[in-house]
């Protein structure tokens, strides 16, 4: 019998192709012959089309754009997606095929919450501006207004999107004496709210009552840009925004606009449209907002669970199997 055809499009750290040798047998090309790409940037689409058409299965990232074209022009059995967000797939093109998609939901939420929280402290707290100032040689003394911001404990904080990351956050926020309010497409179960201490509430009220804003919901149709000028006109002038979910869901021309007119006070993304940002962002010329290079899950534990996760979605989709965790499991029906 011929064995599967996988393609990896990205090397994983050396103790995952070990796992991968394990989970598959002694040898790692005991259940599938494996191609890895290996260079640090991403295949071209037109390297994933190839493959695809020549493969079984799939192991991608956020990255790798995997539309209608490649999934109905493929010989793919399974497509395995290392991280718990999948818009870069057309869910529906592969669940009309009948290719199961995986995902690694739950491993990445305290990671993703950890920098969520890390991001709201530091523009609170003016952690990077305060670093730039310090190696700049402009520490001189002691002074009584230097780099002034708002306190975090006791402020109000709004969850957009009260998923699994939500939560976390939400968690966190209690050791911070927050006041938390949320907003979701259906409100949770009162047993959650009381657990959590957060207050349902629409888009609105949460944007005009909030002094932090935290983005948690998935990139869709539904919250493309959700949050552009008319938003931003009704938060408050001291309002702080993060965004660890996907860049999309904001408006970066009315960020811009926003942060440079000083409507609000500060934001932290560590995602952006397009990823990576243009070098010539006009966002990168603003001292108020802070940008990471989407590591929401980048701690070692987190990745090597994913990794995990995305192999054995993999294994059982090249065996036929239900996967374990499956983003479209109505192809099994
Ligand atoms: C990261 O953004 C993920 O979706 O896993």
């Amino acid at each position: 019998m011929s064995l599967a055809k996988v393609f990896i499009t990205r090397r994983l750290p050396t103790e995952l192709e070990q796992l991968y040798a394990i989970a598959s047998g002694t040898a790692r090309s005991a259940i599938a012959s494996v191609e890895v790409w290996p260079e640090r940037q991403p295949p071209p689409y037109e390297v994933l089309l190839a493959k695809a058409q020549n493969v079984d299965g799939f192991l991608c990232l956020l990255t790798d754009k995997i539309d209608r074209q490649l999934i109905e022009n493929s010989s793919l059995k399974v497509i395995s997606q290392m991280a718990v967000g999948y818009d870069n797939i057309d869910i529906a093109a592969a669940t009309a095929q009948k290719i199961p998609v995986g995902h690694t939901p739950g491993v990445l939420t305290d990671a993703t919450a950890d920098l969520t929280w890390a991001l709201l402290m530091a523009a609170a707290r003016r952690v990077v501006e305060a670093d730039q100032f310090t190696r700049a040689g402009l520490w001189q003394t002691w002074e009584p207004d230097l780099l002034l911001g708002p306190n975090v404990a006791g402020a109000t904080l709004g969850i957009i999107g009260l998923g699994r990351i939500g939560q976390g956050v939400a968690r966190r926020a209690h050791g911070f004496d927050m006041k938390i309010l949320y907003t979701n497409r259906h409100q949770s179960d009162s047993e959650l709210e009381k657990t959590l201490n957060v207050e349902f509430v629409p888009l609105e009220t949460l944007l005009r009552k909030s002094d932090f804003i935290t983005i948690h919901t998935p990139a869709s149709d539904d919250t493309y840009h959700l949050i552009s000028d008319r938003q931003f006109a009704l938060m408050k002038s001291s309002a702080i925004l993060i965004n660890t979910a996907r860049g999309s869901i904001i408006d970066q021309d009315a960020l811009y606009h926003a942060l440079s007119q000083n409507q609000i006070a500060a934001a932290a993304l560590d995602v952006t449209e397009p990823e990576p940002i243009p070098k010539d962002s006009p966002l990168l010329t603003l001292d108020n907002l802070i940008i990471t290079p989407h590591i929401g899950s980048a701690s070692r534990q987190t990745r090597s669970k994913m990794a995990t996760i995305a192999i054995a979605n993999l294994i059982a989709g090249l065996k036929g199997d239900r996967l374990p965790y499956c983003v479209n499991p109505q192809v099994y029906d």
